[in-house]
């Protein structure tokens, strides 16, 4: 692991601020209120680097000290939100002030739900579902943050590539702020719900001709040409409101470490941020060991998946196909902080295939959770590794379900009304108005239940 001094500012650096954005390629720091969507030297992804929390005293907070004032946080505001974000602000963006522009989001629960655990063969699995956030999806937890950042910089617009996440959480977000908000998805490749929000919110949205990676591209070149303010996972401040996912988990479990961190992966900008909370929480002593982060990407959509099994030695790209088009991503922005957060906590990475996806969220639906297909990812990341003796009885195990059902309700519709070979169709019946017809349809289904 990196030394603490890489992960906090040391005592004289940057005097006068709580946070730089320092350089991942070239280490060069720069001031937090400066808009550039990445290093103006060299290009390199940039990173919050904050100081670490002090007493009153101004020495280091103790860790129970840390965990005290973030159950406490965020009531006492002048705001009154109660943000499962804002909550652990002073880790996460300590000079926000009055700035933030906030739903409030987070504070989404941690389920246990038999069918679940015995679908997937283990006991000890907490699913974390990101999908009660205020858009639907783990997405909201970076953007009050990327936004409050927008909002503190004076940006004039705000822009994103996405699979269709992003896109309704940033337009949502920047209708709160009062900021115009621009958004670049890939034509014909994203979900209904999504892309209903999206229009909804009153983004300005372009269908790009090309896929996401295409997008991404695009909405960076757009961003420097023009002087758009950029809220994608690569935008540091996005990835300081996802760790948030980790810290609310971890304090949930009463600062207990699970042994398996499981997540869906696309873009990496969630590998990401995960990486960094953990790296932080164990330097702060909120935590004195790590779990075991698991990555779980689709089987058509896998480049990091491929490197892994090679030790990361090269940073691959593939032409992305699978149905969970949230995670439809072949040229990932974030690899080489993914590939520190993998190596940082023993970690491993997997494909699910589209069929063991679709298996996977079957079981998540019919528990009367739900979620979008590339969340049930995650879950069958978790059945792959019980199946291969990784993850083995007694193991405690936490699968982030990043999105809601309702994303994705013409994959839904498809397979619950107009496919044959869809085993589990749930299919709908149309009858007369009268009361024999429902008694026959119940009398049809418990025959067909016996
Ligand atoms: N799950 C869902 C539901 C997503 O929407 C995404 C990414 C991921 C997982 C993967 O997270 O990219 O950080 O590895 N959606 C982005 C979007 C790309 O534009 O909404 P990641």
């Amino acid at each position: 692991m990196a030394a603490n001094d890489s992960i906090f500012l040391g005592a004289h650096e940057a005097p006068g601020q709580h946070s730089v954005q320092r350089c991942d390629a070239c280490g060069a720091d720069w001031h937090e209120l400066d808009a550039s969507p990445a290093c103006p030297h060299c290009g390199g992804l940039l990173a919050i680097i904050h100081r670490a929390p002090l007493d009153s005293m101004g020495a280091p907070a103790a860790p129970a000290a840390l965990q005290h004032a973030f159950a406490q946080h965020c009531c006492a505001r002048p705001s009154g939100h109660p943000s499962g974000v804002w909550r652990f602000e002073q880790v996460v963006m300590p000079a926000a002030g009055a700035a933030i522009t906030s739903h409030p989001e987070g504070n989404t629960p941690l389920l246990s739900r038999a069918r679940v655990s015995a679908w997937a063969g283990c006991d000890g699995l907490l699913l974390k579902h990101e999908g009660y956030n205020p858009t639907g999806s783990f997405k909201d937890r970076g953007m009050t943050v990327g936004t409050t950042q927008a909002v503190r910089t004076g940006a004039t617009a705000v822009a994103c590539a996405s699979t269709g996440n992003t896109s309704a959480s940033l337009a949502s977000y920047a209708a709160q702020a009062g900021i115009p908000g621009l958004v670049f998805v890939p034509a014909g490749k994203v979900a209904l719900g999504k892309m209903a929000q999206t229009l909804a919110y009153g983004a300005t949205t372009l269908l790009v001709r090309g896929d996401f990676d295409d997008c991404l591209r695009l909405v960076q070149d757009a961003s420097r040409e023009l002087g758009i303010y950029l809220l994608n996972s690569i935008n540091p401040w996005r990835v300081e409101g996802q760790k948030t996912i980790v810290l609310e988990l971890l304090q949930q479990m009463d600062w207990h470490v699970p042994d398996f961190l499981v997540l869906p992966a696309g873009n990496l900008g969630n590998t990401a941020a995960f990486g960094k909370a953990l790296r932080e929480a164990h330097a702060l002593g909120l935590i004195h060991r790590m779990p075991r982060l698991v990555s779980v990407q689709a089987a058509g959509a896998a480049p990091f998946a491929t490197a892994f099994r090679d030790s990361f030695r090269e940073r691959l790209r593939v032409q992305a196909e699978t149905i969970a088009t949230a995670i439809r991503i072949g040229d990932p922005a974030s690899w080489d902080r993914a590939v520190r957060a993998s190596r940082d906590t023993d970690g491993l990475v997997l494909s699910v295939t589209d069929e063991e996806i679709i298996d996977a969220k079957v079981q998540v639906d019919a528990a009367g959770v739900g979620c979008e297909p590339a969340s049930a990812a995650s879950v069958a990341g978790v059945r792959q590794l019980v199946r291969s003796g990784v993850i083995r009885s007694g193991d405690r195990v936490v699968a982030v379900l990043t999105g809601h059902v309702l994303k994705d309700p013409g994959m839904l519709v498809e397979l619950h009304q107009q496919r044959d070979d869809f085993a589990h169709a749930n299919r709908p019946v149309e009858i007369e108005v009268s009361v024999r017809a429902v008694a026959d349809v119940l009398a049809r289904r418990t025959r067909e239940g016996a």
